[in-house]
């Protein structure tokens, strides 16, 4: 009889231990004090006891019954002064805390809609290292050692391992021919990526910037493809209609080469403070590839024709977004990154 008091006192301990809110603890009450409760039960089979049994045993069943019946009376006290809905007032029209939420950079949201707009047309994104070879960034695409044309480029040179020299990509251009060292013509496909000159800092100058090359080579591409191609992604990407302009130009890498504007997205062409009353702005370079970078990727000479293109993101964003300085992409002020 002992032990069973004092299972019961254990067991009713733990379980209101346990107890959370008024609910439960109406739950344990049920279950020890009930009528139909192990407490009960003891006390019916006190009444078939020997009467010095009784005497035994009925104080401290007595006990036990009065000692629970204080503890649930603590703990519903509790609970009504700290929990219940009419003393815990909540103010529901007080303004909640604002979470900040974070959201994609300018150059990533242009950098999605322009890869968007390519896969549509059915392009690949194709990718490459930012820690290129001399190979792939300057010979491959027809820029031999001691070319002029190397000038060009102010290049962070790397020395990564010994006997090949590397750098710091300047174009994105280095993956023309490691794509064509892998794929058989005809294919389209756009790369998208940072690269690196050791440039004097100003509005219009980074060190680090992204560009995004075009390659399409086939059997009989031409500059009327590149025309077409180009057109509808600006048209596109501005959403208005863009007309292209193309003008001669030297790029060591396409053959015939040229620089090519779009008409003005501010003015449509009329004339305006941002095309410098040209109604055009110059967006890039593009040209016809050359078959020193087919006859590099190992393709047989005068097999393929292709056209290429490469000109800057930031510029795209620039003109999108009406960004006067490019130092703002990677300033890190959180001033300008939230504004987009
Ligand atoms: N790679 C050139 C640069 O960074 C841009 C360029 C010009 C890429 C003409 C091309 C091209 O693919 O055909 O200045």
């Amino acid at each position: 009889m002992n032990e069973k008091i004092a299972q019961i006192e254990k067991k009713m301990l733990k379980d209101l231990e346990e107890v959370k809110d008024l609910k439960s603890l109406e739950k344990v009450r049920i279950a020890y004090l009930g009528k139909k409760s192990m407490l009960a039960e003891l006390m019916k089979s006190i009444k078939d006891l020997s009467p010095e049994k009784k005497r035994e045993y009925g104080p401290l069943v007595n006990a036990l019954r009065a000692s629970m019946q204080d503890k649930i009376a603590q703990k519903n006290d509790y609970f009504e002064d700290n929990f219940n809905a009419l003393s815990e007032w909540i103010d529901v029209t007080a303004p909640g805390q604002r979470v900040t939420r974070g959201h994609l950079h300018p150059l990533t949201i242009v950098q999605r809609d322009i890869e968007k707009i390519f896969t549509t047309m059915g392009f690949v994104i194709a990718d490459g290292p930012e820690i290129e070879t001399e190979f792939f960034n300057f010979d491959a695409v027809n820029m031999p050692d001691n070319h002029p044309a190397r000038d060009m480029q102010d290049t962070f040179w790397i020395h990564a391992e010994k006997n090949v020299r590397h750098v710091l990509r300047t174009h994105t251009s280095n993956v023309q021919v490691r794509y064509m060292q892998e794929h058989t013509p005809p294919f389209r496909m756009i790369v998208p990526g940072r690269v690196f000159r050791q440039e004097a800092t100003d509005a219009s100058h980074e060190h680090t910037f992204h560009q995004f090359e075009t390659l399409v080579v086939g059997k009989s591409i031409s500059v009327a493809n590149f025309l077409h191609i180009a057109e509808s992604f600006f048209s596109q990407f501005f959403h208005a209609e863009i007309k292209i302009r193309v003008r001669p130009s030297y790029f060591p890498f396409v053959e015939p080469g040229f620089e090519f504007d779009i008409s003005c997205t501010n003015c449509e062409g009329s004339g305006c403070s941002t095309c410098q009353r040209t109604g055009w702005i110059e967006v890039g370079g593009a040209g016809m590839v050359h078959q020193n970078v087919f006859l590099a990727a190992g393709y047989e000479k005068n097999k393929y024709t292709g056209f290429a293109w490469g000109f800057g993101l930031e510029r795209l964003a620039m003109m999108r977004y009406k960004i006067d300085d490019i130092r703002h992409f990677h300033g890190g002020d959180i001033r300008f990154a939230t504004q987009f």
